[in-house]
């Protein structure tokens, strides 16, 4: 039974409400926030694949994985307007469905913001190059690419994905967060880039370039859609704000559907632009399709602000996916689940110090040597396995805790949850089979180290009096239910 033991919601209530984290975030941060995390490497560098995969009905791609995470995102926002305590699903999960549950998640959840961090790395690196281009400056290749990411050349190394990752680490350690006024800024940016892609290229579309709308038929359109995922996820980001948050009842679940939608739309905008600019098999392995389609079209100037703008606006990106990343293994690690170094905090930075480092070196390193369609699968698959789990879990609080207020309540249940588990499993099917072989071995690790270490280390796990002492480490109290 131990399997399913859980942490107590209502403790969990009762200490978030006396949180002194201060309440400065209203639904229009939280939609900036939400932007913020979103755009990135998905538009700005898979839509390269995406458009090769689909052809111009990438726009339909688009479309799919905008409807999967619409319903996801509504269950996403019950749960979070109903338990806004700060932690991601995993946090979530272990007080409803139990350890087993919050482990796999948890351990997905790796897969999601470690393996984002080094793709939005991977796709910075490739608009930087661009960008010094545009000045005459050419970066050694081998030292451009992961081993293998283009084919015909020998590539070994992607430094600058491995140096902007040190960067960021360097700041997360120290505990610089990003501000909300910065983030602000960079979603001034990207949108304003995102819009000049649009407003520019619309008047190079040739749409002789829109036939054959779908080269590879339906399973080319859903095959880009699992693809494309990946630029739509950080839209939870704004649930880990919870804490922070004045109305987060109300406030959480607008932030996350309307920084959704504004994606959405801009996104289909762009890719029905770039398809229209350039034939879609000229994008294969272009490392910065935007920004060449408007090369393309003879807007060299249009292209360098794309450029810069892109570089600029990554970068928050890889900060809340690597900061993202070092919370939930310091969550996991205070209820015992991973070792207790792992939450050790630094006396003088106040930061999961060690677990910083350890996360930017992995992932760095990650991003360095592994091509960015292989990671972009990955990341998508964990996340799609976590969104199933968590559409779930909101069924199962409807039932466990049905007078639990809930000021967001997921309209249609149990249909639009339902729906979402369909589509997350939907899109996962459309992943390639080596991708759900990793997938696989990834999730056999995570048992293994469940049962071998995790389930035996768990506070919720030992006896009061030994307990005790540990758990003077957590924030909530906890009870083992059985
Ligand atoms: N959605 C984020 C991106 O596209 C992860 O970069």
């Amino acid at each position: 039974m131990s399997l399913f033991r859980r942490k107590n919601v209502e403790h969990m209530l009762a200490s978030a409400s006396g949180t002194s984290l201060k309440k400065t975030l209203g639904a229009l941060d939280l939609t900036f926030l939400g932007i913020g995390a979103i755009i990135g490497t998905g538009i700005f560098v898979l839509t390269g694949t995406g458009a090769v995969q689909a052809g111009p009905a990438l726009m339909i791609s688009f479309i799919v994985a905008a409807v999967a995470c619409g319903f996801a995102a509504l269950a996403y926002a019950e749960f979070s307007s109903t338990i806004p305590v700060a932690g991601s699903i995993y946090t979530y999960s272990y007080a409803t469905l139990g350890e087993l549950a919050a482990w796999i998640i948890g351990w997905d959840l790796m897969l999601e913001y470690g393996l984002a961090s080094s793709a939005v790395s991977v796709g910075w690196s490739g608009y930087l190059q661009s960008l010094l281009s545009g000045f005459g400056v050419a970066l050694p290749t081998v030292l451009t690419a992961a081993p293998g990411a283009l084919p015909g050349q020998v590539t070994w190394f992607n430094l600058p994905a491995f140096l902007v990752m040190m960067a960021i680490t360097t700041l997360l350690s120290v505990g610089i967060k990003e501000s909300t006024r910065v983030n602000n800024l960079m979603v001034a940016i990207k949108v304003t880039v995102v819009l000049l892609v649009i407003a520019v290229g619309v008047f190079h579309v040739k749409p002789a370039n829109w036939h054959p709308f779908m080269p590879h038929g339906w399973s080319g359109v859903f095959g880009a859609a699992a693809v494309m995922f990946f630029a739509f996820i950080g839209f939870d980001a704004v649930s880990s704000a919870a804490e922070e948050v004045k109305n987060p009842k109300r406030d959480l679940p607008i932030g996350i559907i309307s920084s959704l939608v504004v994606c959405a739309v801009l996104y289909v905008a762009v890719a029905g632009v770039v398809t229209g600019i350039v034939p879609s098999a000229q994008f294969a392995n272009n490392p910065h399709p935007v920004s060449f389609a408007l090369q393309l079209a003879g807007q060299n100037w249009v292209a360098g602000f794309i450029d810069l703008g892109a570089v600029l606006g990554m970068l928050t990106v890889i900060l809340v996916m690597n900061y993202g990343q070092t919370r939930i293994i310091y969550a996991m690690s205070r209820d015992g689940l991973l070792p207790a170094r792992l939450s050790k905090v630094h006396p003088r930075f106040s930061t999961p110090f060690f677990t910083s480092w350890l996360v930017g070196i992995v992932f760095g390193l990650i991003g360095a040597l592994v091509p960015l369609n292989v990671l972009a699968e990955l990341i998508n698959i964990g996340t799609l396995a976590a969104f199933s789990l968590m559409s779930v879990a909101v069924l199962i609080l409807r039932r466990t805790h049905p007078d639990l207020p809930r000021a967001f309540r997921c309209p249609g249940v149990p249909v639009v949850p339902v729906l979402a588990v369909a589509s997350c499993l939907f899109l996962m099917a459309n992943l390639q089979a080596t991708t759900w072989i990793a997938f696989l071995v990834w999730l056999v690790a995570g048992l293994a180290i469940y049962f071998a270490y995790s389930r035996r280390h768990a506070l919720l796990g030992r006896a009061p009096s030994e307990a005790s002492g540990a758990s003077a480490r957590l924030n909530e109290r906890e009870t083992a239910t059985h």
